[in-house]
């Protein structure tokens, strides 16, 4: 269908949707959009485009499509003065944008990114979201460079990353934690002027509270940018801090914002884990040769088969790996069966062990994985297929070159056919 939209009017399209740029010059949250562009907006995503003069646009869409012509600006007089603000402050200028989930800080982000590249500032974004992230593959916080400007923070250059390992920093914000401030370290280090930082849409209860107070703190973030549905609702995490002289700047979130569901989120993971699970290989790591974190597996000294022997008939199942250090025994059995604690007792007594963990081989099987290099660079993200206990090898299915892997970061969900999430697995449960 063919849109005109006139000069000075705003148009939001919500995908799955193919925007062909017909005649007329606008602006797409700080990209400027000119004859012959084309734009594609994915399911679950959503754009606003401002008519500079008059566009005309043919728009293709798919099932959940659709057009509102808006005749307020899309961007607010609280997004244009921050811009400015930042143009001028001193650099590096390290911005944190916090708010609700479905709030716009995204879309924030992107703005400010694309007006501060267009005027030659060296902007890095970073995403600190695990659950939708933009930058880098999901269960990861990306670090990212504007080039130029983007209609979306996911087409920007990916730089580097942090495997988080789980969909949701709950319970691991130290990784989150951690994450953040060594790609903040990396993105001053490459010599940015702008660092964005965008942020999960965790802001309310004591793990969202700490989380947040730790990235303060450790961040020193030179802007931090509140991005509010109701006036004050996230006072919380600022009010605690009010001796610290921060740079807070309050800003409303959009009146239209297009909220996300559930499946729509899934769905959107799905699509970056196929950007960044294609051209997958088949690879064998030996668990003897790399590091591993996050999990036990690989960490300890392997049983020889007399201990592996003893186990089993105390466990009377099939044990077929044994590995030991001083805080845990990990038992590895051939198949899933239900243990009694009893004998699990008499293992960790018997045996003289702090404690036990027992998995079996298929337990080990299509979980995600981060992979690490020797001086600690993210090369990517990788899937087991496979955990050999005679070779004490992992078959994995991943890009990245088997020879530069250093450490094996073991994730908290499995992924089957590359992209679906199947399900989730503890923390530290292998
Ligand atoms: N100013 C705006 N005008 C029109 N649409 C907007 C505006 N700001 C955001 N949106 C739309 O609302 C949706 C949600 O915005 P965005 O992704 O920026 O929110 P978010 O707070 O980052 O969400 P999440 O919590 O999932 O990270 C997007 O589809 C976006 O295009
Ligand atoms: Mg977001």
């Amino acid at each position: 269908m063919q849109v005109k939209v006139s000069k000075g009017k705003g148009l939001i399209v919500d995908g799955p949707a193919k925007i062909e740029v017909q005649s007329g010059t606008g602006d797409l949250f700080g990209k400027p959009i000119r004859t012959g562009d084309i734009i594609v907006v994915k399911k679950a995503k959503s754009i606003g485009i401002h008519a500079d003069t008059e566009l005309c646009l043919e728009i293709t869409g798919g099932l959940g499509f659709k057009v509102e012509e808006v005749d307020y600006s899309l961007i607010s007089e609280e997004w244009v003065k921050i811009a400015e603000d930042l143009k001028k402050s001193e650099k590096p200028a390290i911005v944190f944008i916090v708010g609700d989930v479905d709030t716009g800080k995204t879309t924030l982000v992107t703005y400010l990114g694309n007006i501060l590249c267009r005027e030659g500032f060296k902007v890095a974004v970073l995403d600190e979201d695990v659950g939708q992230s933009d930058v880098g593959p999901p269960c990861t916080i990306g670090l990212g460079i504007l080039t130029e400007p983007v209609a979306f923070l996911s087409d920007l250059k990916f730089i580097d990353g942090f495997f988080v390992g789980s969909t949701s920093p709950s319970g691991l914000i130290q990784r989150s934690i951690a994450g953040t401030k060594l790609m903040v370290e990396k993105a001053i280090n490459l010599g940015s002027d702008v660092i964005l930082i965008d942020t999960c849409g965790w802001v309310f209860g004591r793990e969202a509270r700490e989380l947040k107070t730790m990235l303060f703190y450790l961040i020193k973030p030179t802007h931090v940018i509140l991005v509010e549905k109701n006036e004050g609702e996230l006072d919380h995490l600022v009010v605690p801090l009010r001796k610290l002289k921060l740079n807070v700047i309050k800003v409303k979130s959009p009146i239209r914002i297009r909220e996300r569901n559930r499946e729509e989120r899934k769905f959107l993971r799905e699509v970056m884990f196929r950007r960044y699970l294609e051209n997958l290989r088949e690879i064998k790591v030996s668990l003897s040769r790399v590091g591993v974190a996050y999990g036990i597996l690989g960490s300890g000294k392997i049983a020889d088969q007399q201990l592996v022997e003893r186990v089993s008939a105390m466990l009377g199942v099939k044990v077929v790996h044994c590995e030991r250090s001083e805080d845990y025994l990990l038992i590895v059995t051939e198949n899933h069966e239900m243990i009694n604690s009893l004998s699990l007792e008499a293992v960790k007594r018997v045996l003289q062990v702090r404690d036990v963990r027992i998995v079996s081989v298929s337990m080990i099987k299509d979980i995600l994985v981060g992979l690490m290099d020797d001086k600690m660079n993210f090369l990517g993200v990788g899937i087991i297929k496979e955990y050999n206990p005679k070779s004490n090898e992992l078959i994995i299915r991943t890009n990245v070159d088997e020879n530069k892997i250093a450490i094996i970061q073991y994730g908290s969900i499995k992924i089957s056919d590359e992209t679906r999430e199947e399900g989730k697995i503890r923390p530290w449960s292998i």
